[in-house]
């Protein structure tokens, strides 16, 4: 006889089978549980007496003075598992999740968002921004990449931020789909950035800049100068604080386009959107600290092999590179490092899977 807490856990996902629309996070717009994904309801989390009054639930906060922190993700369908873990790690690990607004950016093709995103988080103060009207001449722009998965168009929404957030939200933080938080997103965002910057993200100087461009770049006199004068270090895009009037300011969405637009015509790196970023910014960011990118625990652009942390504090795990924990823990062939991000899932299994089980 299995001790009541164990007996109660084995009940737990058929009485989520039995009264899918208990707080499951359904779609009620008809979705199929098969097109979207279903997520259990995350628990609510309170401000800390110290933060300001929460947030409406919804987007009419947008603008809010009380909205301390902006974060802004994509909803991408094949990524939503992991936008969903990322969102409730944040919550989880800040003294005031009711002051963090989110800012997701996703296509009308993916339809059901607002509902998905209402029900794994009812009191979650966010708006979904169009990508729309960008995809087409995106979609256009992206050269191939060694990774296909690196060339979707939503993989480049990061540039287009301070074209699709209203002009209120001056500092926002970009986070990838693919990672977790383990610290206060209220840290990160705070991170000091000096006038005129518009960019801060962990820099890493010991990497081999020169292998993230091809040689018919560094060849190039007229293109390689582009790095002249500068300390060009490399940074990974995933986490990233960004100051939107000064991008705005830069021009530097039409800039990044530009170094797009050249390696349609000449082949000049093999990554998808890292590569314009360190065109267009390397030697010009401000430094966040390390334990804020965790980075590279998907493995390689090929393999996906198991990769352990780097040594220091850890508030960021970022499973960037081939593998994704949710695709390793459903095949049965998790990381180690997987069982980090395990609890942040909320997907809710559909009823086939578990029968089987
Ligand atoms: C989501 O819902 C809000 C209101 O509930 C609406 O203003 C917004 O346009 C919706 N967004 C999308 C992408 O459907
Ligand atoms: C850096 O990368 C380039 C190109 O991939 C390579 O030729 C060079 O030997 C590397 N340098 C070091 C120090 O590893």
């Amino acid at each position: 006889m299995p001790p009541p807490s164990l007996l109660a856990a084995s009940l737990l996902p058929f009485l989520a089978i039995l009264v899918p629309s208990s707080g499951a996070g359904a779609p009620s717009d008809g979705n199929s549980p098969i097109g979207m994904p279903w997520f259990r309801e995350a628990p609510q989390f309170y401000n800390s007496p110290s933060c300001p009054p929460p947030l409406p639930a919804g987007p009419q906060a947008t603008c809010s003075p009380n909205a301390l922190v902006h974060v802004a993700m994509t909803l991408d369908v094949a990524y939503l598992r992991g936008s969903v873990a990322a969102v409730l790690s944040v919550l989880q690990h800040t003294a005031c999740p009711q002051s963090v607004f989110f800012h997701f950016v996703a296509t009308s093709a993916a339809g059901g968002l607002n509902a998905t995103i209402s029900g794994a988080f009812p009191s979650l103060a966010f708006q979904i921004h169009s990508f729309d009207a960008e995809e087409p001449r995106v979609a256009g722009l992206i050269s191939t990449s060694i990774r296909a998965a690196l060339d979707r168009p939503l993989n480049y929404a990061r540039s287009y931020l301070s074209r699709l957030l209203p002009k209120c939200v001056r500092r926002v933080v970009y986070l990838d789909s693919d990672l977790v938080l383990v610290d206060d997103v209220m840290d990160l965002a705070s991170t000091p950035i000096p006038d005129g910057v518009a960019l801060a993200a962990p820099e890493y100087c010991n990497a081999n800049f020169t292998s993230y461009f091809t040689p018919a770049f560094w060849t190039n006199p007229a293109l390689s100068v582009a790095f002249e004068g500068r300390r060009a270090c490399y940074f990974n895009t995933g986490v990233m604080v960004m100051e939107l009037g000064r991008w705005r300011d830069g021009g530097y969405t039409e800039q990044i386009e530009e170094w797009m637009e050249l390696q349609k015509r000449m082949r000049i790196y093999e990554l998808g959107s890292l590569p314009p970023f360190l065109l267009v910014f390397a030697g010009r960011i401000a430094a966040v600290e390390h334990r804020w990118n965790q980075h590279g625990l998907g493995g390689d652009n090929y393999r996906g092999l198991c990769r352990d942390l780097h040594p220091g504090p850890v508030s960021l795990l970022h499973w960037s590179g081939k593998g994704k924990p949710w695709a390793r823990l459903d095949a049965g062939r998790p990381c180690p490092l997987d069982a980090l991000w395990a609890p942040y899932d909320l997907l809710l299994r559909n009823p086939i899977a578990i029968d089987e089980s």
